[in-house]
């Protein structure tokens, strides 16, 4: 049975375009389950003391998205008018709609993202509120590792180490959006544990690099995660017979973790090489995961750069300002990243040199 079409297209856009592999198709079929309302479905159960040993929490509980897991955990930790510090350039602030906002009545403190991914420190402590009746009380510091719009950079031990601390200074807890924490577990050679130890609460995706095919985790303590039970059946997320998806899920975490570098050494061939492309800038250094993010020359119209890439079999995303943004994942291979580097390889000269022209005219 062929479950993939487009196989012709090269679709760099993401690491959520990956399917489901024929071991999770086969657990889905399989999949023992009950109404996850009354916490009866066995899969759903298996999935979250799996997910939560993994990440080394007390407990977790499945979700339907990544982005209502960091709003349930969010409004986990924030009433109305509460305040969340966030960074410009975090995935919360930029791709969920402004859900912490429009569902949680959440405030944000928004502070500037490093060209690493962090949040200067200093900035961080400063954000956070003294209690005064006229300020919002800051009850979350959101981070993201790695980071989406960096690069898929991976934040520093050392740096988590430092937001840990100021959180318990101040008592403000720390919520770490981890969509892809094991690619940053995999690039620092380190278990997820040592990772989320420095941090309250933790959403990944199950459905990004891990290829399943729907649903995210987020995990913390027991008690934090009731409260984020609740918060999602508010959301309308809780589900029942969910054991069908989160059967995928299970596979997911016992097969597709190990294969993540191989995504790794792609993205830095095909970082290192574009870097060698005329119009093309990027620092390969900043490459450190799956995600490839680089900008052309200012004579080259983005968006027809990325409409003439498809028009030849090419997917990339379209990142504004940032640039464009390709992703290496399970379905991709390394022929296929020969291809698109073709592909760009004589686009871009190509865009350039008629600009040139243009100019010349
Ligand atoms: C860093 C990060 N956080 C959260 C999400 C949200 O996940 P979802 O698309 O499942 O809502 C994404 C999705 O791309 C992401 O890249």
């Amino acid at each position: 049975m062929n479950t993939h079409e487009n196989n012709t297209l090269l679709d760099f856009r993401s690491d959520t375009i990956t399917r489901p592999t024929a071991a999770m198709r086969q657990a889905m079929a399989d999949a023992i389950v009950g109404d996850d309302q009354y916490g009866e479905d066995p899969t759903v159960n298996r999935l979250e003391a799996l997910a939560a040993q993994m990440v080394g929490k007390e407990a977790a509980v499945y979700v339907p998205s990544g982005t209502m897991g960091n709003v349930s955990a969010m409004m986990a930790r924030c009433g109305r008018g509460d305040e969340a510090i966030l960074g410009d350039e975090s995935h919360i602030y930029w791709f969920e709609s402004g859900s912490p906002a429009a569902l949680g009545g959440i405030t944000q403190f928004i502070l500037p993202t490093e060209v690493d991914g962090t949040i200067d420190p200093t900035r961080i402590e400063l954000a956070i509120r003294v209690d005064r009746s006229g300020y919002p009380r800051t009850q979350v510091i959101c981070i993201e590792n790695t980071h989406n719009r960096r690069s898929g950079r991976v934040l520093p031990l050392s740096y988590m180490r430092e937001v840990a601390q100021i959180s318990s200074r101040h008592n403000v807890p720390v919520h770490l959006d981890g969509a892809r924490i094991f690619n940053a577990a995999a690039a620092l050679g380190v278990g997820v544990p040592e990772i989320t130890a420095h941090v309250d609460s933790v959403q990944f995706c199950l459905s990004k690099a891990l290829a399943a095919p729907v649903g995210s985790v987020v995990a913390g303590s027991a008690d934090f995660i009731e409260r984020v039970r609740r918060q999602r059946k508010l959301l309308g997320g809780a589900m029942r017979q969910a054991g069908v998806i989160a059967a995928a899920g299970i596979v997911a975490l016992e097969t597709m973790v190990d294969r993540l570098p191989e995504d790794h050494v792609r993205a830095k061939r095909l970082a290192a090489s574009l870097a060698r492309i005329a119009g093309v800038t990027l620092d390969p250094e900043g490459v450190q995961t799956n995600i490839v993010v680089f900008q052309v020359d200012g004579s080259i119209d983005q968006t027809e750069l990325a409409e003439r890439l498809k028009e030849r079999g090419l997917l990339v995303s379209n990142y504004g300002a940032v640039g464009l943004r390709m992703v290496t994942h399970v379905d991709v291979d390394d022929a296929d990243v020969d291809k698109a580097l073709d592909i760009i390889g004589s686009t871009v000269p190509t865009m350039l040199e008629g600009s040139r022209v243009r100019a010349a005219d």
